[in-house]
């Protein structure tokens, strides 16, 4: 029996069904654990299942000396000191795949409501504010046939593609390596670098990992390389983009629009991005269908009892980790 310590409830009956066989502890306040907090639950599990906005940093890490496995409920580890926990011998999981479709709707309903206005013209109607139907009243941007640029073409920057392709958008990628041939070619998708991305779209969509090297990729720099008329869609994680930097941009005009499900210091948003009538927001709801998070939370079930069991876990991001976990377990059972 395995002690398992869960910051959250979570949807659907994966937490109960691991309880079955196991002692499973869910923080009780309706918040989130302080790091503090977090660190004095750790000090005596064997599974911690976190959440995006969890640190499970290195300190946290440093002290859960039983601690076998990391189970992020997102699919992004950001959050994780992934190095660390393989130094460790912790295996991490996450909640690939069953997140990609729901995801990929997200980005393009953000698409369809920024180029037609549409949270704009829902505040409208509520302020009592629509007068006589006009032929230039409130006019969009035509999504068909313009260009999609998609930065970082992972499982759900393809997911947006296919969604791209039914309506007829041109797409372009950017991404650490280029998709293989025939996958390209199936999509009609084309690789161009960074640059050219940003100089070319009518829309960019980003669907990047949160790194050293991708924090603040859209920054002042690159906002300026983007056209007057382009929008921005972020469902990945938001200090991918400079905020500040965004909010001049949309302010002086430079960019048309923004779609953001995701922001730099969640839950908190710029003030001044709260004001701009061309920025869609919505708080983070990439994963958020009942069906979704319900299969993230059962793929972490599955995920813990097979690297419990010595099996090898789908969903698991260190696999390296397995040869000692094993034993660990095996010594310790
Ligand atoms: C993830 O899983 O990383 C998503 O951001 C959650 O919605």
């Amino acid at each position: 029996m395995a002690k398992i310590f869960a910051t959250r409830e979570l949807p659907g009956d994966a937490l109960a069904s691991l309880a079955e066989t196991h002692d499973v502890h869910v923080f009780p306040e309706e918040r989130a654990p302080s790091p503090e907090e977090l660190r004095e639950n750790l000090r005596d599990v064997d599974v911690l299942i976190s959440m995006l906005c969890d640190q499970v940093d290195r300190q946290a890490i440093q002290r859960a000396n039983r601690l076998k496995i990391i189970a992020n409920y997102a699919v992004g580890t950001n959050n994780i000191d992934v190095d660390w926990a393989t130094i460790k011998d912790i295996a991490v999981l996450h909640t690939p795949d069953v997140l990609t479709d729901c995801t990929a709707d997200m980005a393009f309903a953000l698409l369809l409501a920024t180029a037609r206005r549409l949270q704009e013209g829902g505040q409208l109607i509520r302020a009592q504010e629509w007068g006589e139907w006009q032929p230039d009243f409130m006019l969009g941007t035509r999504v068909s046939g313009k260009q999609l640029g998609i930065i970082g073409m992972g499982r759900i920057g393809l997911a947006v593609a296919r969604r791209a392709r039914a309506f007829s958008m041109r797409i372009v990628y950017h991404n650490r390596k280029p998709l293989a041939f025939g996958r390209s070619r199936e999509l009609g998708a084309t690789y161009v670098s960074l640059e050219e991305l940003l100089q070319t779209s009518d829309f960019v969509s980003l669907h990047c990992p949160l790194t050293p090297q991708t924090h603040h990729l859209i920054d002042k720099n690159a906002l300026e390389m983007m056209q007057p008329h382009a929008i921005l869609i972020n469902t990945s994680r938001g200090p991918v983009i400079d905020e500040a930097a965004l909010v001049q941009a949309l302010s002086e005009n430079r960019l048309r629009a923004a779609g953001l499900d995701v922001f730099e210091e969640e839950p908190t948003v710029h003030p001044t991005l709260l004001t701009l009538k061309q920025v869609v927001l919505s708080p983070h709801l990439g994963s958020a269908t009942r069906e979704t998070r319900s299969e993230m939370a059962t793929l972490l079930a599955r995920g813990i009892e097979d690297t419990l069991r010595s099996r090898l876990p789908i969903n698991i991001l260190n696999p390296e980790v397995l040869p000692s976990l094993r034993k660990n377990l095996h010594s310790s059972s």
